[in-house]
């Protein structure tokens, strides 16, 4: 490999896999803890349907505009990318079960249908973490010197796009959540300096207002 060759930086996705471990890692309890409890199923609703669409929008990027990439023209070990392709399924699956019932709990409570979908998460926990650390370990190496900067971006754009513009500035607080001095400074030069003079004016009161009174 020439060393001179442009590499992209990749860590922005590994901000967003600490946002889907940390939000679907607390889901099955949230749900549990709200049974029967419709003020809460209405707040927890709202959320686990934000972060399952957040959840669907990441990995259909990654179908989309980066596995076929990386098919054409890298090499991979292909047991790798099978498992990729499973474990994407796997949660794909999970994610559209808990989509189905996630309508009705919102309003009902239900705490039958609540243990339902904890119980799913809890049992799809283990593939969605190993995924996400495989995806971090042994492909984001590669995908750093084989996506060009342009391909990359659009990654980013299309998860960004899927987002409602009015749900921007929370997401943005999720992203920022756990990162460190270093990495919220570089994750927020691609953010448009409007959306950074808002998400401080505003967006970062309204994430922890939000976040407390989800995670109380
Ligand atoms: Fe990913």
């Amino acid at each position: 490999m020439n060393t001179s060759e442009p590499r992209v930086d990749t860590h922005e996705m590994v901000l967003i896999h600490r946002v889907i471990r940390r939000e679907f890692g607390q889901l099955p309890r949230l749900f549990r803890t709200a049974a029967n409890d419709r003020g809460r199923s209405k707040v927890i609703g709202a959320h686990a349907r934000e972060m399952l669409d957040f959840l669907h929008t990441h990995h259909t990027g990654e179908d989309e505009l980066l596995f076929p990439l990386l098919r054409e023209r890298a090499v991979l070990d292909p047991e790798l990318m099978d498992r990729m392709d499973a474990q994407h399924e796997q949660v794909d699956n999970a994610v559209r079960a808990i989509r189905a019932e996630l309508p009705a709990w919102t309003s009902t409570a239900d705490a039958a249908t609540g243990e339902r979908m904890a119980a799913l998460i809890d049992t799809t926990m283990p593939a969605l973490i190993d995924h996400l650390a495989e995806e971090e370990q042994k492909l984001l190496p590669i995908v750093s010197v084989t996506l060009t900067q342009r391909e990359w971006d659009a990654l980013g754009k299309h998860g960004m796009s899927a987002i409602p513009l009015t749900r921007r500035l929370v997401i943005l607080g999720h992203i920022t959540e756990e990162t460190d001095e270093a990495e919220r400074t570089k994750f927020m030069q691609v953010v448009p300096a409007p959306a950074r003079l808002a998400y401080r004016l505003l967006g970062h009161r309204q994430f922890t207002r939000e976040t407390t009174a989800i995670r109380s």
